[in-house]
């Protein structure tokens, strides 16, 4: 992403933000992230998006996907009666679990000289990323914990934003982390939302950049 889409997609983050979220303490949590890595961070060091500004962009995604999938599945499914839920989903909820739901990834990815051989066998250097997690408190937790330093959020918000990585974060069959993450499902419509979002984001609209 050349400096013209990073500062495109800052701008864009912002002012969903600002448009969707009416909470106390929004300005305290975006001078945080203006401070911090997270308009330049990668999404991922070698999967969705491992490039300069993925990690916005992954979340303006995950915003956009999770507002559709909320259009066409969810608000229909609770006015029709058919979900097990019966009270629709704000939107400012909604823009707060996905425009938050990876701030874990501030200050996670660091940039490093790799390595590869080219066709002809010679090392070739190129510019990756090797992880380096100073407070590994885990993936949704983290982000959890990062918000609430500057935000109160909902219970529901909460939820989503913990469990937002479903069955690729966890514990063994039979464990209570199971338990507890099959009873968020059912808890609020935002938890199966969030994941969805994220996952369709990642693996249908952000490419893998090849060195
Ligand atoms: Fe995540
Ligand atoms: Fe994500």
């Amino acid at each position: 992403m050349n400096t013209e889409e990073l500062q495109k997609n800052k701008a864009h983050y912002l002012q969903l933000c600002r448009e969707y979220i009416h909470r106390d303490g929004l300005e305290d949590l975006l001078a945080y992230l203006e401070k911090s890595d997270f308009f330049e961070a990668p999404s991922s060091t070698s999967f969705h998006l491992n490039e300069e500004g993925g990690l916005c962009k992954h979340t303006i995604n995950v915003f956009e996907t999770a507002l559709a999938l909320n259009q066409y599945i969810t608000t229909p499914a609770i006015e029709s009666g058919e979900s097990m839920f019966s009270k629709p989903l704000k939107a400012e909820s909604i823009a707060i679990a996905t425009l938050f739901h990876d701030l874990c990834k501030v200050k996670l990815y660091h940039k490093k000289e790799k390595w590869k051989k080219d066709e002809n066998n010679r090392w070739l250097s190129y510019p990756g990323y090797e992880i380096e997690d100073e407070f590994p408190l885990g993936h949704g937790e983290k982000s959890c914990l990062i918000v609430s330093w500057y935000m109160k959020l909902t219970a529901e918000e909460m939820l989503a934003i913990r469990w937002h990585m479903g069955m690729f974060d966890m514990g063994e069959n039979g464990s209570s982390m199971r338990y507890s993450f099959r009873a968020a499902l059912e808890k609020s419509p935002l938890v199966s939302l969030l994941i969805a979002a994220d996952m369709l984001s990642a693996n249908q609209k952000e490419k893998t950049t090849t060195y």
